[in-house]
């Protein structure tokens, strides 16, 4: 996963080049955050400063800061070859410490390459697989002579995945790059050019970006972008890609919130007014109706957080427009590419668009001839680049490595699409239609009373829940993903171990390790039918002695069933996610902050997987 940045200015008084790369890091910071470095070039060569460690740790010890320089690049690590130490922490340096790379991917045939350097006498200083490419370069460079030839030559002989940016003192005004399948972004900067992982990274000198694509290889200079395709060696006009995003930099501003998911679980009802906007207007969504409505099957893939909201859209699918649809998690994707066929169309979701394992599904079922539907928050992310029809969440950027605002986002564009299809294969009228589509339209008002009427009670419950090493999540029908996003939001950042069951199947098995106190928290969807029968599911777990908790609509009748009800708004149960999701979310915030856990920063997680 990793996050890295390169940036070079014309005149380093100006630009402080150890601050501007180290606040960039620490917008990148998400990627990963087990070790960091930074390489510079000034007066006095190549310097390099790196360690295993938080970056704030790390600033501290060594003061990356205070180093200046005209050319640099940085890291921040999410470990996969060698652990995090010292000596494993990017940036890596050749034998004569001439060139210093950073990589964020899987060097996959770094194993045959080292041994054939270390025949040829290179010394390796870490376990990882990125070593052997600087290595590599310096091999190149003393057969020909010149950086950029060695540079290619070098990415030509790697297999996997990678985004590379490599610096040297024989040319110190050059950041050189390279990019396939992890996500690479240039900034032309104002007396500066930068290149880095993400766009949070770039917005504090530009919004003009150009999206790397796969393939190409370039340097840049604080004046100049240079970028050919590797394959064909053919030079690319950057002019033709330069975009501007509309993303600002208090959206990637923690803007004094403790935390970038409490910032972010508050502006839901900003980020859902944002998409609704986006919706009404989007003419895409007619045209992948014309797709759907007249494909064969019909898949939904994606990871984590998106894969919920995408059994959401699966459930309303069916429920609402009786229309078969497979939903599968996407690293899951070679099963599933069995049965595709070009007549089929699969629904690509992934907040980031850069979710490897989602790629690769795109990638398989393109193969087959399939047609491609991305629902992405990320503008020009590999996702939808690589689909046919691209819909677009405008959540803004999700820093929190707990994905929040986009599950909300996803969910209202995903069930906005469900109801078209409805409509559309006539299996309501036009009336019900209406009557969805106008709460559907409602969706900030519902997230922001979600959120302010569950957000006091919520701390009263942490309380009694800073004991539990285990709960249950249980929910029927479309309330079982949203039991299932509590549960990993709970995991994954409070580490309490949590597990989502359909409530019916908890007599199968599950039950079996209720004792008195276990907390089990249902989610109970505005549908008379569901909850009828979660009531009684609640009394068999009550019977047994559970802590039970209820996110319960208004008016409900199980809000005095449960032990601890959260009462949330009223409305078509189409909007269970918008209204239902929130106190899950503060519910794990809080919990992972009284236990002294850092949410934005979960052990063992990045926020983008970018490796299978
Ligand atoms: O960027 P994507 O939506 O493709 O990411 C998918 C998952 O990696 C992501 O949702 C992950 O599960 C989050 N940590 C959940 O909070």
């Amino acid at each position: 996963m990793c996050g890295i940045i390169g940036i070079c200015v014309i005149n380093p008084r100006e630009l402080k080049l150890g601050e501007a790369i180290y606040k960039g890091l620490l917008r990148l910071e998400y990627r990963g955050y087990d070790s960091a470095g930074l390489g510079i070039i000034n007066h006095e060569g190549l310097i390099i400063v790196k360690g295993k460690g938080k970056l704030h740790e790390l600033e501290a010890k060594y003061g990356f800061t205070k180093l200046h320089g005209i050319t640099g690049v940085g890291h921040t690590r999410w470990a996969t070859h060698g652990p995090p130490t010292d000596l494993n922490a990017h940036p890596h340096t050749d034998c004569r410490s001439i060139f210093a790379v950073v990589h964020n991917g899987i060097i996959e045939n770094y194993y045959e390459l080292k041994k054939q350097l270390l025949v040829k006498g290179h010394v390796f200083k870490s376990d990882t697989d990125t070593e052997v490419f600087v290595h590599l370069v310096e091999d190149f460079y003393r057969e020909t002579g010149d950086v950029y030839v060695a540079f290619k030559k070098a990415v030509k002989l790697i297999h996997g995945t990678f985004a590379i940016l490599m610096i040297t003192s024989i040319d110190p005004h050059k950041i050189y790059f390279a990019k396939k399948d992890s996500p690479l972004i240039v900034g032309l900067g104002n007396g500066c050019n930068i290149v880095a992982s993400d766009i949070p990274a770039l917005l504090d000198y530009t919004r003009k970006i150009i999206v790397v694509r796969d393939y190409w290889v370039g340097y840049v200079t604080p004046t100049e972008v240079y970028i050919e395709d590797l394959l064909s060696e053919v030079r690319v006009e950057p002019e033709t890609y330069v975009r501007i995003v509309e993303w600002s930099i208090e959206d990637a501003s923690r803007e004094g919130y403790p935390h970038f998911m409490l910032k972010e679980i508050l502006e839901q009802p900003r980020a859902l007014s944002q998409t609704l906007s986006g919706l009404r207007s989007d003419s895409t969504i007619k045209e992948l109706m014309r797709a759907i409505l007249e494909a064969d099957n019909l898949f939904i893939t994606a990871a984590g957080t998106s894969y919920h909201a995408s059994e959401f859209f699966a459930y309303t699918v069916m429920k609402l427009a009786r229309r078969s649809i497979v939903p599968f998690i996407a690293s899951e994707y070679e099963l599933y590419e069995n049965i595709a066929g070009e007549n089929d169309v699969l629904i690509a979701v992934s907040q980031s668009g850069e979710t490897i394992d989602v790629l690769k599904a795109v990638r398989a079922f393109r193969r087959k001839g399939a047609r491609i539907i991305a629902v992405s928050n990320v503008i020009d992310s590999a996702i939808p680049r690589e689909s046919d029809l691209s819909v677009y969440t405008r959540a803004g950027p999700e820093i929190g490595v707990a994905a929040t605002k986009t599950f909300l986002t996803q969910t209202l564009v995903l069930s906005w699409i469900a109801c078209e299809l409805a409509l559309a294969s006539g299996s309501i009228d036009l009336s019900e239609y209406r009557e969805i589509i106008s709460d559907l339209e409602k969706s900030h008002v519902l997230a922001d009373e979600a959120i302010k009427g569950s957000s006091r009670k919520i701390l009263g419950l942490v309380d009694r829940l800073l004991p539990a090493r285990s709960m249950y999540y249980l929910s029927r029908d479309i309330g079982l993903p949203i039991a299932r996003e509590g549960a990993l939001k709970v995991k994954e950042i409070a580490y309490v171990h949590a597990e989502a069951y359909p409530a019916g199947e908890s007599k199968h098995g599950p039950i079996a390790l209720v004792e008195q106190g276990f907390p089990v928290v249902f989610i109970v969807p505005p549908d008379s039918g569901i909850e009828q029968k979660i009531l009684g599911n609640i009394e068999e777990m009550k019977a047994r002695g559970a802590f039970t908790i209820g996110v319960v609509h208004e008016g409900s009748s199980l809000n005095n069933v449960v032990e601890f009800p959260l009462e949330v708004p009223r409305a078509h149960w189409i909007t269970t996610p918008i209204t239902h999701t929130p106190p899950l979310q503060l519910l794990a915030y809080h919990l992972a902050v009284k236990k002294g856990h850092d949410p934005d920063k979960p052990r063992n997680l990045a926020k983008t997987v970018t490796v299978e």
